[in-house]
C-alpha cells in the first residue's frame, strides 16, 4: 500500500507528483523502532494531510562515541506491518479526513551522507547544521554532537521530502524547540506541529530505547513521570514560582531514590539526575517564575 524508498531521486518524482495534483504531505521522521508514540504522530499527520511520508533512519552523527548507535534496536520487518496495518486502519476509517502512509523513506548511510567519510561521521569536518546555544542547553550539556546531528538530518530530510508539514513528539521537547528554531531562521517552508506525550500505563514514556531497562530499572522507571506529575500539579494549584514548582518534582525523585538505597544491592536500581529544568519555551534558558501568557518548558532527565 505504501512504496519504499532507498534512494532520493525516484522519491523526489513521487513527491512532485503529489504537488502537481494538489496533494499535501505529512512528513514523520523516526529511527524506526517503531511504537505507539510514533504511530500517534502518524496518525495526525494522515488527519491533517492527504499523503504521509515516513522515514527510518538511524542517523549516526546524532550519537557520541560511547553511545549506543551500534546497539540501537533495528526492527524493520516489524515496522512495516505496523505502518502496513495502519494504513489498513486509515482506509476502515469513517472519521474523515484521512490520508494514507504513501512513501517510506529508509535511506542508506551514503545516500545520507554522500561526502562524508565514515571516520568523520561522529565528530570533525563536514557539511552541518548548529542551532547554538539552544543545542547546548538541557540534553545537550551531556550530549554534545547530539543536536547538531539531528538538525542536520532533519535539514536533509526537509530537502529531500519537502513536505508541507512535519510532525515532532513533545517527548523530545528540546528537539522540538531545535526544529521551530531551525524552520525559522532558515525560513523552511513547513509547518512544525507537535504531538503529545504516549506513555505506559504506569506514566513511563514509550520509548524505543525502554527496551534497555531491565526490570528492575523498569520498575523504578515511572519515578521522571510522577516528578514531572507533582511539579505541573503545583503549577496548576496557581504557583509560579521556580522554587515551589521544581520543589515539588525532586522532592519526588529524593523520596525514591532514598526508597532505592534502603534496599539490597541486587534488589535496587540506582539513578542520577541529569537534570530538571523549567525553561523558557523559546530559549530554554533557566527561569525563576513562570509567565502564564507565556507558558514554560518543564523536562527532566534520570540517568540508569
Ligand atoms: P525517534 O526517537 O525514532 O522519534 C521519532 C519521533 O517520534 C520524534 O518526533 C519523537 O519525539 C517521537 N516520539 C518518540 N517517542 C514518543 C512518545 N512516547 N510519544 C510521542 N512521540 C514520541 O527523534 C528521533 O527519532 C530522531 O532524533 C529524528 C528526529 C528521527 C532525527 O534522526
Amino acid at each position: 500500500s505504501f512504496q519504499v524508498f532507498r534512494d532520493v531521486p525516484p522519491l523526489r518524482e513521487l513527491r512532485n507528483q503529489l504537488q502537481r495534483s494538489d496533494r499535501t504531505v505529512g512528513f514523520v521522521p523516526t529511527m524506526g523502532a517503531l511504537h505507539q508514540g510514533h504511530l500517534s504522530l502518524i496518525r495526525q499527520a494522515a488527519a491533517e494531510n492527504t499523503d504521509v511520508f515516513v522515514s527510518v533512519y538511524v542517523n549516526p552523527t546524532q550519537f557520541g562515541v560511547n553511545e549506543d548507535l551500534s546497539s540501537y534496536p533495528r526492527t524493520w520487518e516489524s515496522d512495516v506491518e505496523k505502518l502496513e496495518k495502519l494504513n489498513g486502519e486509515f482506509e476502515q476509517s469513517s472519521l474523515p479526513p484521512s490520508g494514507r502512509i504513501t512513501a517510506i523513506f529508509a535511506p542508506t548511510g551514503q545516500v545520507m551522507y554522500p561526502t562524508l567519510p565514515p571516520a568523520s561521521a561522529i565528530d570533525g569536518a563536514g557539511s552541518f547544521v548548529t542551532i547554538t546555544p539552544l543545542a547546548t542547553k538541557l540534553e545537550g550539556a551531556s550530549r554534545p554532537v547530539f543536536f547538531r546531528g539531528v538538525a542536520t538530518v532533519c535539514t536533509k530530510l526537509f530537502n529531500i521530502v519537502k513536505p508541507n508539514r512535519v510532525y515532532f513528539g513533545q517527548k523530545d521537547v528540546q528537539q522540538c524547540a531545535i526544529i521551530k528554531r531551525m524552520v525559522k531562521d532558515f525560513h523552511i517552508d513547513v509547518d512544525v506541529r507537535i504531538g503529545s506525550t504516549m506513555r505506559e500505563a504506569d506514566g513511563l514514556a514509550m520509548s524505543s530505547r525502554n527496551v534497555y531497562l531491565g526490570s528492575r530499572r523498569r520498575a523504578v522507571g515511572p519515578v521522571l513521570s510522577e516528578a514531572l506529575r507533582a511539579a505541573e500539579a503545583t503549577f496548576k494549584s496557581g504557583k509560579l514560582g521556580r522554587k515551589d514548582i521544581l520543589g515539588a518534582a525532586n522532592t519526588i525523585v529524593d523520596d525514591k531514590l532514598s526508597e532505592q538505597r534502603s534496599l539490597s544491592p541486587s534488589k535496587r536500581a540506582l539513578f542520577e539526575v541529569d537534570y530538571i529544568s523549567l525553561a523558557d519555551p523559546d530559549t530554554l534558558d533557566e527561569i525563576e517564575q513562570v509567565d502564564p501568557s507565556k507558558g514554560a518548558i518543564l523536562s527532566g532527565a534520570v540517568k540508569m
